[in-house]
């Protein structure tokens, strides 16, 4: 197949849907209160808020956690019962809702529906003394969900029926800024579907391609493309796997996950360095790449302002593009299942998302994935 690498596009996204950046991130997880401690004590995530049995929550429990702009959700049912027991049954601990902030999350619902949009949530009103909050939201690929947040009128600290939480455990954070992108994993022969949803519903355009002869090792191959809003806030890289000789990393994510999902999440840092050493401090496994990556680095990428000797002991991956450079290192799974994991990514002008690192990468999860018995 011909490489495609589409340059970066500064061709502005219709604007019928003006997303004001990433809300939360909210995962549905076995066990919320110990899922809350090892984000708090491992990434240096802050207690923000709470809501559960002592704030009359009967049937789930949420705690909300926050560093720079990053808010996570931690959700666990309380009973057999409740619904997301489904969820959780069939995929285990994994990112149900990519929420953004937007103006008017009535507007938005209605956009995006009349555009093929498949509802999740009609625009429902939520109030308390802190005032109220318009959330409205889509389906995406597998059982993942977008929502539209409108909390122009809320002063509360995170959403009505939420307490501040107040813990005598404080980790310091670690530098974690923004969330750059999230990855989603889909089936064989759906990337292109859900390019078009993102297009068509969102108004989102195509950022970059990338073909399985930019991503192939000798054994596995995927091709992704990268979709974007256009104020760039917003980026979704979508996969799907591409034939190779073994199961590919995006094959053995959907087995684990039992249909596609978000992969990964990328965290943004202003000094990687200092964030991932800390991370690594803290007990946080990562992905090794085999010496001989740094000994061309600098050949390959040019001059950079870190020591090619600290990167290669941290394990942070390079890459340049024409507008600059990126850092980039990626966690083992974050839980059991072999399915979601973070990115921490530190850009210095650069735009892309390290496809110089693809091969180094792939075949450093591909040492995993044999370990694991399903290369
Ligand atoms: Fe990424």
């Amino acid at each position: 197949m011909d490489t495609q690498v589409l340059e970066p596009q500064k061709k502005q996204a219709e604007d019928f849907l003006p997303l004001l950046g990433t809300d939360y991130l909210e995962l549905y997880v076995g066990n919320a209160k110990q899922a809350a401690h090892f984000y708090k004590t491992a990434f240096g995530f802050q207690s923000l808020a709470y809501q559960g049995l002592e704030t009359g929550s009967r049937d789930k429990v949420s705690y909300v956690l926050r560093q720079g702009k990053i808010t996570l959700v931690l959700t666990t049912p309380l009973n057999s019962s409740h619904p997301i027991n489904d969820h959780l049954r069939k995929h285990g601990d994994g990112i149900k809702v990519y929420a953004i902030t937007v103006n008017d999350a009535s507007k938005s619902y209605l956009e995006t529906t009349s555009r093929g949009g498949i509802s999740f949530m009609e625009p429902t009103t939520i109030e308390d003394k802190d005032g109220k909050i318009v959330i409205s939201g889509i389906r995406t690929y597998g059982d993942t969900v977008n929502l539209f947040v409108e909390r122009k009128n809320y002063h509360g600290v995170f959403l009505p029926g939420y307490r501040k939480w107040e813990s005598s455990f404080n980790p310091e954070d670690v530098g974690l800024k923004f969330v750059d992108h999230a990855v989603g994993n889909v089936e064989l022969g759906a990337m292109n579907k859900w390019v078009e949803y993102y297009e068509k519903v969102m108004g989102f355009y195509n950022l970059i391609t990338f073909d399985d002869s930019d991503i192939s090792t000798e054994y596995s191959a995927l091709m992704s493309k990268v979709v974007s809003n256009g104020n760039g806030y917003i980026k979704f890289p979508i996969n799907e796997p591409a034939a190779g000789k073994k199961k590919s990393q995006i094959e053995e994510y959907i087995e684990f996950y039992e249909g596609p999902g978000v992969q990964h999440l990328a965290l943004a840092t202003d000094n990687i360095i200092h964030t991932v050493s800390e991370l690594r401090k803290r007990g946080v496994e990562f992905l090794s790449v085999p010496g001989y990556y740094y000994d061309e680095l600098l050949e390959r990428v040019g001059k950079i302002d870190e020591d090619v000797e600290i990167l290669r002991a941290l394990d942070i991956l390079v890459d340049k593009d024409e507008e600059g450079y990126l850092l980039q290192i990626f966690t083992k799974p974050l839980e059991d299942r072999p399915t979601l994991f973070f990115e921490i990514i530190e850009r210095k002008g650069a735009r892309s998302f390290g496809k110089g690192n693809f091969k180094a990468l792939f075949e450093a999860i591909e040492r995993e994935q044999d370990l694991r018995g399903n290369l």
